[in-house]
């Protein structure tokens, strides 16, 4: 079946020209113009049928296809991505793929077939040959969040250890003596340099032992068992750096529950930044990830891409930053 780059390739436009002319957008001159139409007739194609149905405004559509539609990081970030493609005149269509590598290939079967115009990947699987694919379908493509930091694509990601770094030296100077790490799963490439970050302070303390780094499955139920864990196995463990917020807002309730005062008994910090920190008692400190920017940009980016503007692959670290509340507030010595 014909699709709208075959069109554009045959043209030698972008995708978004094509799309502007079909729906008779006139900001295209009259030779590029007849240049789609031509090809246009040449290759008989049919303009998908979402488009038809949205009206000249909406000139293209992209996918956004996120691991966990429940957890707050990716809503935050959905959001971010639609305020951004609907302010370019873009339609977005959001799939969940529940961390499932068959799933986010079945996703990409069903959106190529859609002509999709371009697809975000907020998702951890994309490995080389799923890369490779993407490549060889020409469908322009961005990595959000979970991507490596080289991956013959462009990535729009936080700085990870950098932001754990952050949050330990936070509890130590606020008088923490020996700090435990919740960790996300270790499959994820965020998870993975989080816990990093930890070992690059804590590693080669006197007091540091492998058992302070403690599951957490990135879920409030992982935070609250590995709280649990930590109180049974180091009592004497006063700080916990967790992973990401869910799991910190888990580790908070177990923490209450067994009659543990935060942060005078034990000082707490999460990292994500999403708004559930702020509805806890005390309210929690984390490290926030810049979420709506890294949104934003890997919309701009994609549509870079989608006019046919794809330079080097663009890896872009964005800065993290604490936001201090009273899980790590100074505790009086
Ligand atoms: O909370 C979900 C986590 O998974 C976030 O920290 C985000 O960075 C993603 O990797």
């Amino acid at each position: 079946m014909t699709t709208i780059r075959d069109v554009a390739k045959m043209a030698g436009v972008s995708v978004a020209t094509v799309s502007r002319v079909i729906n008779q957008i006139n900001d295209v001159n009259k030779e590029t113009e007849n240049r789609v139409l031509r090809a246009l007739r040449d290759l008989n194609y049919e303009p998908s049928t979402l488009s038809e149905g949205l009206g000249a405004e909406i000139t293209a559509t992209i996918a956004v296809i996120l691991p966990d539609i429940v957890n707050p990081f990716f809503a935050e970030l959905a959001r971010a991505v639609e305020d951004t493609a609907r302010a370019h005149r873009l339609t977005v269509i959001f799939c969940n793929s529940d961390d499932q590598g068959a799933k986010e290939k079945t996703y990409i079967e069903v959106l190529e077939m859609k002509t999709i115009d371009g697809i975000l990947f907020a998702s951890n699987i994309l490995e080389g040959g799923a890369i490779d694919m993407m490549r060889e379908k020409g469908i322009p493509f961005v990595l959000i969040d979970r991507a490596p930091k080289k991956g013959r694509c462009s990535v729009v990601r936080s700085k990870n250890a950098a932001g754990a770094r952050m949050a330990v030296h936070h509890l130590i100077k606020g008088g923490c003596r020996k700090v435990a790490h919740i960790a996300g799963p270790q499959e994820f490439i965020t998870a993975r340099e989080r816990q990093q970050g930890y070992l690059d302070v804590v590693g080669e303390a006197d007091w540091f032992h492998p058992g302070l780094i403690v599951p957490g499955h990135f879920t409030i139920q992982g935070g609250k068992g590995a709280a649990r864990a930590l109180r049974e196995h180091f009592p004497d463990v006063d700080g916990i750096f967790a992973g990401n917020d869910l799991m910190a807002v888990g580790a908070l309730k177990a923490l209450v529950r067994m009659g543990v005062n935060v942060p005078k008994e034990m000082a707490l910090c999460g990292f994500d930044g999403v708004s559930v920190t702020e509805m806890t008692e005390p309210e929690l400190t984390t490290i926030a990830q810049p979420i709506y920017e890294m949104g934003e940009a890997a919309v701009l980016e994609l549509i870079k891409q989608m006019q046919g503007e794809r330079g080097e692959d663009s890896v872009r670290e964005l800065d993290v930053r604490l936001i201090e509340r009273g899980s790590t507030r100074w505790r009086k010595e």
